[in-house]
Parts: structure tokens; C-alpha cells; sequence
């Protein structure tokens, strides 16, 4: 037997009993006549005395850190306790040492507090992943799949795995592509998600689906996107939105509960239009207030009594004008304001520049724009605003309103991290609802579907279809956490005639609709149940609830900002004969 205790489970009441530990050198400590190792294993972390004189002892000395070792001894109560460690009022006083394993000096300290850079770890993440704080994050992601199981389970839902080689999914991100040796010149492409598969399982009659399933997408990465990322994917028959916000809404409960021992409140409901519009985006992070007031009646009035000359040409234009007020930052610095600027006016951001105003003391309005408004506009705008003396307001305006929302929800954010309202162990979860159907992309130059041409229109919405495309609303829904989308899903269209017309609106000719889709739509002909479901991203919600900055702490192998994996060399260069093989001609000139 290699071991019969863990290095994690010893304590006091074990003093005396004879043990055989196996694990790796975390630390070695040489004091006088004595050696002491922290020998490390997934479960923790036991003190190992070794007493000058014995033959262990004299191993001991030659041992160097990442040794793989087993040891023989006996349990006895620490004179030094470490009560940062559940095993710290004990050492193993060793009577036999074998190393099972030397090991070359690692590249950086396996260490919580670890010397080496983000780069290194992930070339050696099989060495970053012994960390306590690494590993601790696979063990939540495993525990909260297993509970997600355990749920699904309990409410009747069968988990069914779908193929990974398919054709490509109109999901919106571009595909990852895989050339067919047998069928020359032809390729498949991973799923971005089931959809399709998951909708042709509740033609089959499958009723409650899910899967624990790896998705794929060809696109920018970001803290919270991987292009190859996991979807709890989940798909009902005969049921309604509200079934399935219910459903899922409870699912996420009991994660809270099991998981967190938190106790989930009803989550409330926004609809996506209230979402632009006080936050300025579909994932508003309301862990805090700080709503936008609109302010352009109040400015646009003031304007138009003023003569030319002494218009302030950036609002009296403005589309938009938006605030949202600090509560007790008067005390800004010129400094600070100015940093705030230019962080608004940071390319990814784009805003052109940012008005500020504080409320003194007593009550006066002080302003960027002082010389262009009267303290009675600036008052009016306090009053709008419900600013109180000693906070500060911040004014962003524009062409957009959309694109100008967008810039002050950063701002918004940018002023809750700030000012530490952002608190990773609060959780603040909603139901962000009614999501347009369309959105206009420039790219393409024609509607696009918000979330994915299979998305069902509100039933009092239909009638737009053929007059204002534009402004039809979805039953389409996601589910927010601080800030990040955790799940998004929708009721789908079941009726092959409604599907053949979002397609026509998307700009599919019937030919087109009919090679991409057919096998959707004639599946369809063969009855095929009103149904809806969602997809939560896995990686997402384990981020959130080990309060991670990005989803790759929460991935064993994740890749980074490039999209490599550099610990395999993952992509890499294809061997001529492959490259024959597979009929494709792309060699390097
Ligand atoms: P959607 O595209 O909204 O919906 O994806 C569902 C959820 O998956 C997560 N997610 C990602 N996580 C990490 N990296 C990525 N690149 C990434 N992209 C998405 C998000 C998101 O909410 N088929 C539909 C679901 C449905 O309608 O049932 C779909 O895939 O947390």
C-alpha cells in the first residue's frame, strides 16, 4: 500500500499511530540536528521530522523540492503548531524514508504566492495546476457539474451527448473547421453549441435534455471567453418561458445553496430595453445603483433660450446626454476627473469627453461647464440627478444613444470598481428579459439575429415581422450575475412556415434557408413540440463563484489571448503527408 492517510486528514487525536504518507517536497527546512519537509498531496500538506542520526535523516538531506517520496512513521503532537494548517498541531516523526521519484528544480515556486509569471505557468500548467489555489478552482468546477447533474437528474432530464463533428451552426462567432480525409475538399465544423441537435431531440420526443458539453468558437478572446468553453446545455418540451426561467431559476438556487450555502432570493426581472436604459447594457452589474438619469430635455430647454454663440455646441447637438452620480465623490481631485476622462476617451471605450459636476457643501453646483449653464440649469440637473451635497456627477453625450449608453456603463463600472462596490462575494443574479429579435450590423449590412435565428418572436410581436422587423421583441432571455451573462436561452420557433420567414428576414434566399437548415425544417414537418430551453457557460458560473478575474483559472487547460496552448504547441504545423492527405494545399511558400 503506497499510503494509508492522505497528507490532509491528520490531527491531534492521531498522536501515536504508525502512518504511511506518499506526496511531494513542497519545502525543506534544515535546523541543526533536525530536517523538516512539508510533504504536499491533493488534500493538503503534513510536517515531516526527521532526526539527525537516522537513516532517514541522512536521505532526508538529499531530497530537493518536487521529490516524490513515501514515508513510514509515527504521529506525534508538533512543540511549534501552525494553526494556518488543519494538520498544524502534528509532525510525522519519519522512521523511513523511499524516494518513489526525483525531480528536476521546478521553473517557479509551487506556491500560492508563486514567483513564476502568467506565461511560464501555463507552459508548465501541469506544475501550476499542483498549486493549492489552482487546484482548488477544478474542485469547485467538478463539484458544481456534479451538483447541476444531481439537479437535472432530480427533474427528469436526460443527459445525451451530441456529436462534436457537425456542420457549421449559425451562432454568430465564426467556426472552428475540420477537413474530411474521406471526403475530399469537404470539412466539418465543431458545434458552437447544440442547438440544432438539442431542438432535433425534442422532435424525437426526448422531452427534458441536457449535456455537460464542450462548445467552439472562432473569435476575440477575453477574460470571460475561451474558444473552446463548456455549456451546461439544457433544451424543455412543452413549456413556457416562465416554465423555464422557473426551472432554471431553481437550478441556480440550488447551486447557491449547495455550493455557497447562500440562499437565493426570486430573482427579479428586467426587460432588455429597462437594461439599456438604466445601465447601458444587457448584463448590468447591479451589485449597485448608480442608475443613468437622462438629461438631455433639461439641456436641450436650457439651449434653445440661449443665443448661438453661447451654446455649448457638445450637447446642444447630442442625441443623448446620460449622468450617473457618485454618491460622496465630490472630493475628486482635478487629477482623478481627469483620469476618468481620459479613460472614457480610451479607444476601446470611445467617448469624446466626459462633464463633471460636484454638489458642495452648501448646496452650489460646480461644474466643467459653469460657463455655459446657469447655477439654475446645473440645480435642475442635481435635482434630476438626486444628488446630494458632497456627490459627484458625471456627464457623458452623443450622437448614439446607443453607443453613448454603452460608454457611460463603462464609466459606471469603471466608478463601482472605484469605488469598491464590485465585491466579489456578492452576488447579485437577475433575468434580463424581451430581448429584441434583430440587431443592425454594419458588418453585414442587414438584420442579425440577437441571439439565433431559432429564437420564437413574442406572439403580439408577429405582426411586425412585415412592417417594423426592427422593434419585434423575443422570447428570448438570459440570466445575469454581477455583470456577466451566466446563461442565455429563448422559446424556439416550432412552426417550419414562421422559421422560413425569420430566415428570409435574415437574408437567406429559400435555397440557402433550405441547404443550411433543411434538416431543421423538415424536421419539423413530423410534429414537432412547442419548446424552449438555455445554456448556461459553465466556465462563467465557476468564475463567479470562486471569484475569479477570467475563466481560464477555472480551466485545466485553458489557452491564452492568442488562442494557444503552450504548453502542447497547440496550433501547430501539419506534416506534408497530412497536409497531402487531407487535399489541402496551404503550405508555407
Ligand atoms: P449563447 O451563445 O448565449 O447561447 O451561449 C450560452 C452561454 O455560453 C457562455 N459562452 C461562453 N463562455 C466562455 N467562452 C465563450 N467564448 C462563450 N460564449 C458563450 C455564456 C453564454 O451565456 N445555443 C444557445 C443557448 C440556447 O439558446 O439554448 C447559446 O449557445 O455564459
Amino acid at each position: 500500500m503506497y499510503r494509508t492517510v492522505t497528507c490532509g486528514e491528520l490531527r491531534l487525536a492521531d498522536a501515536g499511530k504508525i502512518v504511511t504518507l506518499a506526496g511531494w517536497v513542497q519545502r525543506i527546512r534544515k535546523m541543526g540536528g533536525m530536517t523538516f519537509i512539508d510533504l504536499r498531496d491533493r488534500y493538503g500538506i503534513t510536517q515531516l521530522a526527521f532526526n539527525q542520526g537516522t537513516e532517514a535523516f541522512e536521505k532526508a538531506n538529499g531530497l530537493g523540492r518536487e521529490f516524490v517520496l513515501q514515508v513510514v512513521g509515527q504521529v506525534i503532537e508538533r512543540q511549534a503548531k501552525n494553526p494556518q494548517l488543519p494538520t498544524g498541531e502534528i509532525e510525522i516523526d519519519v522512521k523511513q524514508l523511499t524516494i518513489l521519484n526525483p525531480a528536476v528544480t521546478p521553473p517557479f515556486t509551487i506556491e500560492d504566492e508563486t514567483d513564476g509569471g502568467d506565461d511560464l505557468r501555463m507552459k508548465y500548467r501541469y506544475l501550476d495546476l499542483r498549486r493549492q489555489c489552482v487546484r482548488k478552482n477544478l474542485e469547485l468546477r467538478h463539484k458544481m457539474a456534479f451538483e447541476v447533474r444531481r439537479y437535472l437528474d432530480e427533474q427528469g432530464f436526460l443527459e445525451v451527448e451530441t456529436p462534436v463533428l457537425v456542420n457549421s451552426t449559425p451562432e454568430g462567432a465564426r467556426d472552428f473547421v475540420v477537413p474530411s480525409r474521406m471526403n475530399p475538399g469537404l470539412f466539418y465544423a465543431l458545434p458552437q453549441s447544440p442547438q440544432t441537435l438539442k431542438q432535433l431531440l425534442m422532435v424525437s420526443g426526448f422531452d427534458r435534455y441536457f449535456q455537460i458539453v464542450k462548445c467552439f468558437r472562432d473569435e476575440d478572446l477575453r477574460a470571460d471567453r475561451q474558444p473552446e468553453f463548456t455549456q451546461i446545455d439544457c433544451e424543455m418540451s412543452f413549456v413556457e418561458q416562465e416554465d423555464i426561467l422557473n426551472m432554471f431559476e431553481g437550478m441556480s438556487r440550488h447551486l447557491f445553496k449547495t455550493i455557497l450555502n447562500i440562499d437565493l432570493p426570486k430573482l427579479p426581472r428586467m426587460t432588455w430595453a429597462d437594461a439599456m436604459k438604466y445601465y447601458g447594457s444587457d448584463k448590468p452589474d447591479t451589485r449597485f445603483d448608480m442608475t443613468f438619469v437622462e438629461l438631455h430635455d433639461i439641456f436641450h430647454a436650457a439651449e434653445a433660450n440661449k443665443a448661438e454663440e453661447e451654446r455649448f455646441s457638445v450637447f446642444a447637438n447630442a442625441a443623448y446626454i446620460g449622468g450617473i452620480c457618485a454618491k460622496g465623490c465630490a472630493t475628486y481631485t482635478r487629477k482623478q476627473l481627469d483620469a476618468l476622462t481620459e479613460f472614457v476617451k480610451r479607444p476601446q471605450i470611445g467617448a469624446k469627453g466626459m462633464v463633471y459636476a460636484r454638489v458642495e457643501e452648501n448646496g452650489n453646483v460646480k461644474s466643467s461647464v459653469d460657463k455655459f449653464y446657469s447655477q439654475d440649469v446645473l440645480q435642475q440637473i442635481a435635482a434630476e440627478m438626486k444628488a446630494e451635497s458632497g456627490d459627484l456627477i458625471l456627464i457623458l453625450s452623443g450622437d448614439d444613444a446607443m453607443k453613448t449608453r454603452k460608454q457611460l456603463s463603462e464609466l459606471r463600472l469603471e466608478m463601482g470598481k472605484q469605488l469598491g462596490l464590485r465585491d466579489p462575494k456578492k452576488f447579485s443574479c437577475l433575468w434580463v428579459i424581451d430581448f429584441p429579435m434583430y440587431e443592425w450590423s454594419d458588418e453585414e449590412n442587414r438584420l442579425m439575429a440577437m441571439h439565433h435565428p431559432f429564437t420564437s418572436p413574442k406572439p403580439e410581436d408577429i405582426p411586425l415581422l412585415d412592417t417594423d422587423p426592427a422593434s419585434v421583441r423575443a422570447n428570448a432571455y438570459d440570466m445575469v450575475i454581477n455583470g456577466v451573462e451566466v446563461g442565455g436561452g429563448s422559446i424556439r420557433i416550432h412552426d417550419a412556415q414562421l422559421q422560413e420567414k425569420i430566415f428570409e428576414i435574415l437574408g437567406f434566399t429559400k435555397e440557402e434557408a433550405q441547404t443550411k437548415f433543411g434538416f431543421l425544417m423538415n424536421a419539423f414537418k413530423y410534429g414537432a413540440p412547442p419548446h424552449g430551453g438555455l445554456a448556461y457557460g459553465l466556465d462563467r458560473f465557476v468564475s463567479l463563484f470562486a471569484g475569479l478575474d477570467s475563466i481560464r483559472d477555472c480551466i485545466a487547460f485553458p489557452k491564452n489571448n492568442q488562442g494557444r496552448d503552450v504548453m502542447l504547441g497547440a496550433p501547430g504545423v501539419l506534416d506534408p503527408i497530412q497536409l497531402d492527405e487531407l487535399m489541402l494545399d496551404i503550405r508555407k511558400k
